[in-house]
């Protein structure tokens, strides 16, 4: 029998509390084959210029990869959204969401969540309140965005619970030890009733048009037109998952390292401004999104003294070009200040994460709160237990033991 290759090893579930190591093997060859013919990218160099490389497409119809798995249209019966299309529909697409969502046209969207964000903190962590042991995925990192994210797109409260049954179902079907028949029929499942789930959304909201963002997005022609129904299902939906599963991961990946490294957990306290290039280096170190599958090669492209095949499937190993020490100096340490950290956290090139400033923020606020508010914070296992996704890397639980829960410490 032959060794399982590094990419196998780091797919496998056993070593998702620690697959740096393999990641190191994985950028001995920066670009390689792997044994289902895809190519895996390693390195930063390498990875930063097929970002930017409009012979690597993310068109899911182009992607052979997708229609092995039955998602060649972009999920059972749903319309790609723009993450899974090339220019000059993706641009287009992208600009009619970011009307409601950032600038030019509403640059108070996120800015204006602050205030709510700062105040769904703080009623967790007041919830903490005479407890000597917490769960920091169930009681923060997962709450917080749901409710962000929720409250964003005009979801009911408590809608929540309906659709983080799917959503869970969803991401179970992208388990790479799952046989691909239940992986499909899982998948066809969730997403049936995610979109049944999203559609009735969508009409409630153009009947009746709040302030939220799906009601801006299904009711207002801009200069550019409306997203046809189908798009804002699918949009509506991408939204509504993107904007919480991974920003769960990074504040309980942020918690985790702060309790790593009780010496920066200190020095937040003492300077809640170093949250900023914290929440960056968090996001290089321990980043929520570990690779980009599902790209291809519309051309051959020589890369690191390899060609990859036009028709290829290409996958961006992002957590590996973040710890590369060609362009990190001692990049497997933790350091919040570090100079000119450029990282691979959210993506690059024209879909360089559309949510960024919202879970920066999200990030921000959560991660000063718990170092400001909760006493004395140990974890209780380490390596703590891990969602099973190899790409969506992150704690299912994070059980923690304080001391109690003050007002906030910093003024
Ligand atoms: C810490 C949290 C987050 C991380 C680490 C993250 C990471 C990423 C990455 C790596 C990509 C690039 C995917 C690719 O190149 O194929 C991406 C794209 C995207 N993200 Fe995020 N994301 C986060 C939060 C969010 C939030 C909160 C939202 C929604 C409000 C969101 C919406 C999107 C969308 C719509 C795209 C597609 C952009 C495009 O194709 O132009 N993300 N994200």
């Amino acid at each position: 029998m032959t060794e399982p290759s590094a990419w196998e090893r780091i797919l496998n579930p056993s070593n998702r509390a620690n697959p740096y190591p393999l990641y190191a093997e994985l950028r001995k060859t920066p670009v390689t084959r792997a044994a289902d013919g895809s190519y895996l990218v390693s390195t930063y160099a390498e990875i930063a210029s097929l970002l930017h490389d409009p012979r690597v497409s993310s068109d899911i119809g182009r992607s052979p990869a997708a229609a092995a798995a039955g998602d060649g249209e972009g999920g059972p019966g749903m319309s790609p959204t723009f993450l899974t299309k090339d220019p000059p529909e993706h641009d287009k697409l992208r600009r009619i969401t970011t009307r409601h969502f950032g600038p030019p046209v509403t640059p108070g969207r996120v800015a204006g969540m602050e205030a709510r964000m700062t105040e769904i903190v703080t009623e967790l962590i007041d919830a903490m309140a005479g407890r000597s042991r917490i769960d920091v995925v169930d009681d923060l990192a997962y709450p917080l965005p749901v409710t962000v994210i929720s409250e964003l797109l005009g979801v009911a409260p408590g809608d929540e619970k309906r659709f983080r049954v799917w959503v869970d179902l969803a991401l179970q079907s992208t388990d790479p030890g799952m046989d691909p028949e239940s992986q499909q029929q899982k998948r066809a499942e969730a997403g049936a009733q995610l979109r049944s789930f999203m559609e009735e959304l969508v009409e409630k909201h153009r009947q009746a048009p709040g302030s939220d963002l799906l009601s801006a997005l299904a009711t207002d022609d801009g200069p550019e037109g409306r997203l046809p129904d189908e798009q804002l299902v699918s949009t509506g939906l991408l939204l509504l998952i993107a904007g919480h599963e991974t920003t769960v991961n990074l504040i309980s990946n942020g918690v985790l390292t702060l309790l790593r490294y009780p010496d920066q957990l200190q020095s937040l306290r003492n300077d809640p401004e170093l949250v900023i290039p914290m929440v960056e280096e968090l996001l290089r170190y321990e980043p929520p999104v570990h690779f980009v599958p599902l790209r291809t090669a519309l051309d051959d492209i020589d890369i690191a003294g390899t060609t990859i095949p036009a028709g290829s499937p290409i996958t961006l190993v992002l957590a590996a070009a973040n710890r590369d020490p060609a362009r990190f100096t001692d990049p497997d340490s933790f350091i919040p200040r570090r100079p000119n950290n450029q990282h691979l956290g959210f993506g690059g090139g024209i879909h360089l994460c559309f949510g960024a400033p919202l879970a920066r923020l999200e990030a921000q606020i959560a991660l000063t709160e718990f170092a400001g508010r909760v006493a004395n914070p140990r974890l209780v296992s380490d390596p703590p237990p891990y969602r099973p996704s190899p790409f969506l890397r992150g704690p299912s639980h994070l059980p923690t033991d304080i001391d109690g829960i003050t007002g906030f410490l910093f003024s």
